[in-house]
């Protein structure tokens, strides 16, 4: 057991279709670097509870919380990641923070495109390259991002924002947060895919559109995979002939069998098509579709990960 290259960087930023599992895989993917004694911190940038929530945080917030042991979650909301940066970089005393607090910061922050994104990435940025006093030590951490046409817009987010400005503390931060995310030596980008025709051809795409940038893939979660539904070709067809000739009671559900198995014979083309597309060594995690919600979806993300890797 060990880990996926991807897990050894510094920040794996999580994307993905809405609802693939990427709050799931993120907070797998914790757990498993936990599991080889790394300590992981999940950030939660999304405005929702979900990772919280998966793993049994009730009130997030933006001082680290501990969910087992060598994983933690943090929430970033960008008004506190605005106030924190003033802080940090303007040298915003007590009246300059109160005012940041306040309706005008919000209405700043929702006025300047990309502006939520940059502040959010800024603070995981100064947690990696220059911890407070007060700041853990993290060997990892983990973005769950946005879903794909947003985590793409995070990266450009950062381009925008440094040709807007030209100086100033924004510009500083975004040409800073450029070379972060490009910077292949600190950040991985895992895409969450489910083995179906449509997602994976969304994320073929958003892998050449993240090579196009400059960004390198650092490995795909396939999320949600179907067991095999009936015994392997030849022995399913004389076992379904049988079961179609008899009058049984079987035969009623034989339309079930057979819807089951053209998904799974879907899935296996899905699955070769990835690893076609996939640029050589680009790892790969296949997490089998778990019945029973919460920590044991989030399990069979880490087992998976250290299983085949
Ligand atoms: N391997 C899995 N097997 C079964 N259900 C899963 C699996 N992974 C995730 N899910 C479920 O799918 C739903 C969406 O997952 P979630 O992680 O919230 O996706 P996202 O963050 O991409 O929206 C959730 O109900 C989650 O529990
Ligand atoms: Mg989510």
């Amino acid at each position: 057991m060990s880990l996926p290259a991807f897990l050894e960087q510094k920040f794996v930023v999580v994307t993905g279709k809405g609802g693939v599992g990427r709050t799931t895989v993120s907070a797998g993917l914790a757990l498993a670097a936990a599991q080889q004694g790394k300590t992981a911190l999940v950030i939660e940038m999304s405005g929702t509870a979900d990772v919280a929530e998966a793993l049994g945080i009730s009130n997030p917030s933006f001082e680290a919380q501990q969910a087992a042991p060598g994983v933690w979650l943090m929430t970033l909301t960008p008004a506190e990641c605005l106030s924190d940066f003033g802080r940090r970089k303007l040298g915003a005393g007590k009246l300059l923070t109160r005012l940041l607090n306040n309706r005008v910061s919000r209405a700043f922050l929702d006025a300047v495109p990309g502006l939520h994104a940059l502040l959010q990435l800024g603070k995981i940025e100064n947690l990696i390259n220059e911890p407070g006093p007060s700041d853990r030590h993290y060997d990892v951490v983990i973005l769950d991002a946005p879903a794909t046409g947003h985590g793409l817009t995070l990266l450009a987010a950062a381009r925008a924002m440094r040709e807007m400005t030209r100086v100033g503390p924004f510009h500083d931060l975004a040409r800073v947060i450029e070379l972060f995310l490009a910077d292949p030596a600190i950040t991985s980008v895992v895409l969450t895919t489910l083995p179906e025709a449509l997602p994976v051809n969304e994320s073929l795409q958003f892998a050449s559109a993240l090579e196009a940038d400059g960004a390198t893939l650092g490995g795909v979660i396939v999320n949600q995979l179907r067991p095999r539904p009936v015994p392997e070709a030849p022995a399913w067809a004389t076992v379904r002939e049988g079961i179609a000739n008899a009058s049984s009671p079987w035969s009623n559900v034989l339309p079930i069998a057979d819807r089951a198995v053209a998904q799974y014979a879907e899935q296996e083309a899905v699955l070769r098509r990835l690893i076609e597309a996939l640029p050589d060594g680009c790892p790969q995690v296949r997490v089998p579709r778990v019945e029973e919600a919460g920590l044991p979806r989030i399990d069979a993300v880490a087992q998976a990960t250290l299983e085949q890797s």
